[in-house]
């Protein structure tokens, strides 16, 4: 038996260690445990999600950059040969420095860390099953495992010749011809890093558009840019089956309504339609915690049904993001100590890292449409952005959504070079409930790719001045 915690933390991806973070902050004794094999802290998003896809999708761009464009800018090298260990090995050594810049937060912020698996064995009462096995008393638990990949019947991941995203992140050699299926953000995102070193991609996708939750305008505009990169695309088609053989994989294809199968040969399939919540082996049904038919855990406010034991990130509904996951352990830990801990699930953006990137916020033009709701809409092509022009870079659009009587800004959409970054600029306008006005009379650098988010609001009350 250890000390009373006032909060024990089980999982410690973004959800879990910023919980934990600011519990410590707060002043509240905390203790943070972590099952995975590696010992490492910062969960799927540090180990096997964000991060190591970031890795690959920036040193990938750079490598196609180079052998595409560089000759066109002026810059000869000579002949661009890819080398993949050395490209993994820098992904893995960014890996290793942000899970050690998590431990360091721990101790930092004197969070005790415990390396093995969590489970509730009786209310404030969690066991740790690590190198040896411990039992911690606290007053709250906060549940914060996450979540795993959703499994495709009949396409046996193996992580060899069927592969999940962690498989897809550590290709010993690039495959010559890789089937994704879903188009999703995974399947797109690390599709485009497999093409960009060599790969054909094909990406079946169940519904007959990619990113379906996007805007319309923008999954339809984004899949244009990447077929044009030679990304392959099957809509409306649904695998039914995977044969391995020796160095291959057959997949059989079917019209998602059904009609004559086909099968497609590949070197290598990654299994991409979703994610879906992880809590094996934490004891819920025993402790009284509820969890819905898609086996998230039910919270109001991050409480689950129990008293005293809470959830947040990936394992509770809401979008799968890092992001969210983290404002999630903030405010579930403000509301532990007696504040007032809020996420405005409203205006979490989401955003696409490939080249270009895709970034939104807030409603699209079919929500809005389903919701009755009366809506003007501004756009600027990066085509008439005199930043993107001199870059070469003018693949995409920015979209403001506002309310047709209010203006108040309701949602952005953008295709488009450092869409990521760009979108922030539209958060912040929304979470001060601003209108496009209040964004097209902001002075906006210049020459920036942020003049096209200021062109695309003047867009609404029609006074576009640059296209
Ligand atoms: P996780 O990060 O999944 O962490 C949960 C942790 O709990 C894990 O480490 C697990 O080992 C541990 N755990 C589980 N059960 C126990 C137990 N019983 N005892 C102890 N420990 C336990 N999101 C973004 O916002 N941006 C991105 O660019 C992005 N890229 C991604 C790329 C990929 C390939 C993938 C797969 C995901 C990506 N995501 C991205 C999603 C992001 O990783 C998740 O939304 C985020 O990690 C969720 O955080 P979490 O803390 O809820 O759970
Ligand atoms: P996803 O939900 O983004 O996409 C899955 C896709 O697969 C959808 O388009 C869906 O229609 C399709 N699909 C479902 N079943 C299918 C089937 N049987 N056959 C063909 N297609 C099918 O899920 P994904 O890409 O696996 O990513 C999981 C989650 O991880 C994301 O939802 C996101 O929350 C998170 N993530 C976030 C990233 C980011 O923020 N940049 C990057 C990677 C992951």
């Amino acid at each position: 038996m250890t000390e009373q915690y006032d909060v024990v933390i089980i999982g410690a991806g973004p959800g879990g260690y910023n919980a934990a973070i600011r519990a410590g902050q707060l002043g509240l004794k905390v203790a943070i445990i972590e099952k995975r094999d590696n010992k490492k802290l910062g969960g799927t998003c540090l180990n096997v999600g964000c991060i190591p896809s970031k890795a690959l999708l920036h040193a990938s761009e750079l490598y196609e950059a180079a052998e595409k464009n560089f000759e066109g800018l002026g810059i000869k090298t000579g002949k661009v040969s890819l080398d993949l260990v050395q490209m993994l090995k820098q992904k893995d050594d960014a890996v290793e420095g942000l899970t050690k810049g998590v431990a360091f937060l721990m101790k930092k912020n004197k969070v005790d860390t415990f390396m093995g698996a969590g489970e509730i064995i009786a209310p404030g009462k969690v066991r740790v099953s690590g190198d040896e096995t411990v039992v911690l008393d606290t007053k709250n638990i906060v549940i914060a495992t996450g979540s795993e990949v959703t499994p495709l019947p009949g396409v046996e991941i193996d992580e060899q010749q069927i592969v999940s995203s962690t498989g897809a992140l550590s290709f010993p050699t690039v495959p010559k011809h890789l089937v994704v299926i879903g188009g999703g953000v995974i399947g797109l995102e690390l599709g485009s890093v497999w093409r960009r070193l060599g790969a054909k991609v094909t990406v079946v996708e169940f519904l007959d558009k990619i990113l379906p939750t996007m805007d319309g305008e923008v999954s339809k505009q984004f899949q244009r840019i990447l077929k044009k990169q030679g990304v392959e695309f099957k809509l409306s088609s649904k695998v039914t089956g995977a044969e391995k053989l020796k160095t291959k994989v057959k997949l059989t294809v079917e019209p998602a309504a059904g009609g004559d199968a086909e099968t497609i040969d590949a070197d290598a399939v990654l299994v991409a339609i979703g994610r879906r919540p992880y809590t094996i082996g934490l004891g819920l049904e025993k402790a009284g915690v509820q969890m819905d038919k898609h086996g998230f855990i039910v919270t109001d406010h991050f409480k689950t049904t129990t008293p005293g034991i809470w959830a947040i990130g990936d394992c509770i509904t809401g979008p799968m993001l890092a992001h969210k996951a983290e404002d999630d352990g903030a405010a579930c830990i403000e509301l532990i100590a007696g504040k007032a801990g809020h996420v405005n699930y409203d205006l979490v953006p989401n955003v696409v890292y490939t080249y270009p990137e895709v970034a939104s916020v807030g409603k699209t033009e079919e929500e809005l449409k389903a919701a009755g709701i009366d809506y003007k809409t501004g756009k600027f092509p990066f085509a008439a952005n005199s930043r993107a022009k001199t870059n070469h870079e003018t693949d995409g659009f920015v979209k403001v959504i506002a309310d047709a009587a209010t203006d108040r800004v309701l949602g952005a959409h953008i295709v488009g070079v450092g869409a990521g970054e760009l979108i922030a600029e539209v958060v912040s306008v929304m979470e001060f409930g601003g209108a496009s006005e209040d964004i097209a009379r902001t002075c906006h650098a210049h020459p920036t790719r942020s003049e096209a988010i200021r062109q695309a609001a003047m867009g609404v009350e029609g006074w576009t001045m640059q296209a």
